[in-house]
């Protein structure tokens, strides 16, 4: 047995981007969550990851969804990534996007994006490990928005 504040506190200690992942679900309307469990896995094929929890109320369509976008956020995006870690499904009412070649929404002003094609699905624990073969990508030579010890944090010069 292990103590999960005393292990949350110390996965903490990797200090870790943040990116918005962004799919549509099946009835077609854009969903958006703030994610940091992002990873590279492969480069041949291109291949990237990230962790939802079961407990999400987007689960079903980032399960279901054959296309889904990386935003990773800029360090002038703190307010995004807030903004989409709340439980809500109008998340997109009053947030500026485009759409991907993909139909996928892409958020302005990030570092990164990465159009990803659902490529493997594993159910680990209390999360799903979403892995994506990257179609397309872009990013921007701006600073990046960080976390670290459960709290936002930017690269010092
Ligand atoms: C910095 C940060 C990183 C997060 N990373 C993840 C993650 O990797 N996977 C995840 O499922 N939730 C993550 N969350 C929590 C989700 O953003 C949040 O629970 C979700 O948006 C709540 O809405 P939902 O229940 O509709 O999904 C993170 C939150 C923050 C603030």
């Amino acid at each position: 047995m292990i103590d999960l504040q005393s292990f949350r506190r110390c996965l903490g200690k990797f200090s870790t981007g943040v990116t918005v992942v962004t799919c549509v679900d099946a009835k077609g309307n854009p969903c958006g969550i703030t994610a940091n469990s992002f990873s590279s896995v492969s480069l041949e094929p291109p291949l990237v990851l990230w962790n939802i929890a079961k407990v999400s109320n987007s689960l079903d369509a980032y399960l279901e969804a054959e296309y889904f976008a990386i935003n990773v956020l800029a360090d002038t995006q703190l307010d995004v990534s807030s903004h989409f870690a709340k439980s809500d499904h109008t998340l997109f009412d009053n947030i500026q996007h485009d759409m991907s070649a993909f139909g996928v929404p892409l958020l302005p002003d990030t570092i990164a994006q990465f159009d990803c094609q659902t490529y493997a699905i594993h159910d680990c624990g209390d999360h799903h490990i979403i892995v994506g073969e990257v179609l397309d990508f872009r990013s921007a030579d701006v600073a990046p928005l960080l976390f670290f010890s459960g709290q936002y944090s930017e690269i010092k010069p």
